[in-house]
């Protein structure tokens, strides 16, 4: 069956092992980056913005994800 990648967004959770693999498997389907959505997870101590604990660069996965497109990801420097 062939995905209609342009009108499609593919949602990815799991164990964060297995990101990396899926993400190329979609990539090489065709999807886009922005297309891609994935959630980060870090370990929070306020989970309100304040302590910067959960910090990726400058987004606070606590109040700005945890869901994030692929694109957003790989802004934010984190290898996945
Ligand atoms: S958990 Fe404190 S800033 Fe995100």
């Amino acid at each position: 069956m062939k995905v209609p990648v342009e009108n499609s967004i593919a949602f990815v959770c799991g164990p964060p092992i297995m990101f990396r693999f899926v993400i190329q498997d979609l990539l090489g389907m065709g999807f886009h980056e922005r297309n891609i959505v994935s959630t980060l997870e870090r370990y929070m101590k306020c989970g309100v913005g304040k302590c910067g604990h959960c910090c990726i660069g400058v987004a606070y996965v606590c109040v700005d994800g945890p869901v994030f497109t692929y694109e957003q990801i790989k802004k934010l420097g984190e290898d996945i």
